[in-house]
């Protein structure tokens, strides 16, 4: 834990030039990059799967952060994490107990997420806190980019920061722009993902910029 950083969403990258906006981002300077994987049945949206996370993996050496929106992520993260995954984030939605896929990620090397939509409480993964290396918090329901915050994820943010158990690094995801990162980051965000508000600028230098000024103000 410590600090802030800006995980630019790929989900609002122009797909047809992934290469050059992977270079942009780097130079602009961020240190990893959020990557939602969707499967059309957990969220009513497909995006890409595991050959695009291996092609991404051979291109940069940032930090990958893969959102499974999946229905059985079980049977995905190890080929997910043998395409190059770093964090693989799994949703509580669909596990009745999260542990064993959360020490299966672990035991594959990588780093254990537990995600929430926004009606989920956050109560209800108070017993796997312990498993998880990362908490990811949604602020929209998943599936799409470009949707509006939902400040019930800055509830869930301060409950996480402030629970003894909790050491995990706190993530949240969906609506973040320059006017609901700060209120995210002092809630206890470390890892803001952003999608439209990075990919949407022109130059995406001052806009990460922007955005780590507006996180720490
Ligand atoms: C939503 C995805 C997000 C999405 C965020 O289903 O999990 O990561 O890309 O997009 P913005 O930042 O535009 O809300
Ligand atoms: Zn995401």
């Amino acid at each position: 834990r410590g600090g802030v950083a800006i995980a630019p969403s790929l989900l609002a990258a122009d797909f047809a030039r992934l290469e050059q906006e992977i270079r942009a981002i780097e130079k602009a300077g961020a240190t990893l990059l959020h990557l939602d994987i969707m499967d059309g049945h957990f969220v009513p949206n497909l995006s890409f799967g595991v050959p695009v996370v291996e092609a991404i993996r051979r291109t940069t050496d940032l930090l990958l952060d893969v959102h499974l929106m999946l229905d059985n992520p079980a049977n995905y993260v190890e080929p997910f994490r043998k395409a190059g995954a770093d964090v693989l984030t799994v949703h509580a939605e669909v596990l009745d107990d999260p542990r064993p896929v959360l020490d299966q990620i672990r035991a594959l090397g990588a780093a254990a997420g537990l995600s929430l939509n926004p009606p989920l409480a956050v109560e209800r993964i108070e017993p796997f806190l312990e498993a998880c290396d990362l908490i990811l918090v949604m602020s929209v329901m998943p599936g799409f980019g470009g949707q509006s915050f939902q400040p019930v994820a800055l509830e869930k943010l301060a409950w996480l920061r402030d629970h003894s158990d909790c050491h995990a690094v706190l993530e949240v995801d969906g609506g973040v722009n320059a006017q609901t990162i700060g209120p995210c980051a002092a809630a206890g965000a470390e890892w803001l993902v952003a999608g439209t508000a990075v990919f949407g600028a022109d130059d995406y230098g001052p806009r990460l910029a922007d955005l780590s000024q507006s996180a720490q103000a």
